[in-house]
């Protein structure tokens, strides 16, 4: 294992000002999102969509890194060349989704497991002959009266574990990506308990299994309150909830958190991610963001009704607001 290397790479995706794009949506995801603005999904589709916010102007003083899809690190921007040749010609470091999905955890009500570890470690080879210098991972948990269960986490803590190790054998930096959903009724408190038990198992699976911790990268979700609970804590109250699960189950040797934004706002996301670095604290890790839909829904509304320009405004407007927040500099005004 490349230690140096992976800690280089690793500290130069969350370096300062700078966080990463989520644009690996599954090709059953991106196609959906398609269709919700009333275009068709077509591979073609697919690839123009993305490849026009990867021409967006100076993004890369905001961006470090971006996810793709499978698909999408084989494409070409409109000009031949290949899309992480591209992406690494403007400095912006290419990384891949290696999960395959997530399939029903067996015996389990309704909880999933992801999959993904077979022939794990050839992909990453060929995925870093095409450039690629990292790798997402991600497990989902779900909160309902029966849910999460300890059999859930641990499998999937154990997965993640896994997956980060063969990750870095093979000179890649694994997002790891434990999200708990914030689907349902439950509270913040309630999310606050879960999460922590998840990170818990997480971090001590990835210490059984050797992973290099200076080399890698966490992608939590934040501590907010269930999508359909009428008592929505606010921003503050989930910035403070959230630093308080990670300096308890974090430990300090990785160098960054990004965040994922999980079917927050966009100006949620920035603004929850923005009070954080304002708290002035101290903290052992960069905190960042990956987030995939709060760079990128605005975007995709104006690919549908704007124009290729406009669309990649909107990218380049949520990229300066995460990159503001990143110092702490983001003002509500600014929208
Ligand atoms: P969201 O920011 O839309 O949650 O996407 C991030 C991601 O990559 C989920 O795996």
């Amino acid at each position: 294992m490349d230690i140096k290397n992976l800690e280089k790479i690793a500290n130069n995706l969350v370096s300062p000002g700078k966080g990463i794009l989520a644009a690996d949506e599954s090709n059953g995801t991106m196609s959906k999102r398609l269709e919700s603005v009333g275009i068709e999904p077509t591979e073609e589709n697919r690839r123009k969509y993305r490849v026009n916010l990867f021409s967006s102007k100076n993004y890369e003083k905001a961006i470090s890194g971006v996810i793709l899809y499978d698909e999408t690190i084989r494409q070409k921007m409109d000009d031949g060349v290949d899309i992480p040749t591209a992406l690494k010609e403007r400095g912006v470091y290419p990384g891949i989704k290696v999960d395959t999905g997530t399939k029903e955890l067996e015996g389990s009500f309704g909880e999933k497991i992801t999959e993904g570890l077979d022939g794990l470690s050839k992909r990453c080879k060929e995925y870093f002959e095409m450039g690629a210098r990292f790798t997402k991972w991600r497990a989902v948990i779900s909160i309902d009266e029966d849910n999460p269960s300890e059999r859930c986490i641990k499998a999937n803590a154990e997965s993640l574990a896994k997956y980060a190790r063969i990750c870095q054998e093979e000179g890649l930096v694994p997002i790891i990506e434990p999200e708990v959903l914030m689907d349902g009724t439950h509270s913040a408190e309630k999310c606050m308990e879960v999460t922590s038990k998840v990170l818990d198992i997480t971090f001590a699976e990835c210490e059984k299994n050797g992973v290099y911790l200076p080399g890698a990268l966490l992608k939590p979700n934040m501590i907010i309150s269930g999508k359909n609970n009428n008592n929505q804590i606010d921003r503050n109250r989930v910035a403070e909830m959230t630093i308080q699960c990670l300096t308890e189950n974090v430990p300090k040797e990785i160098p960054g958190i990004v965040f994922l934004s999980g079917g927050q706002s966009d100006q949620d996301a920035t603004a929850h991610l923005d009070i954080m670095n304002k708290m002035n604290k101290e903290y052992p890790w960069e905190l960042s963001y990956s987030y995939g839909r709060a760079l990128q829904a605005s975007a995709l509304k104006e690919w549908a009704v704007g124009t290729p320009e406009s669309s990649q405004n909107a990218f380049i407007k949520r990229a300066e607001m995460n990159h503001r927040a990143r110092y702490g500099k983001w003002e509500l005004e600014l929208e």
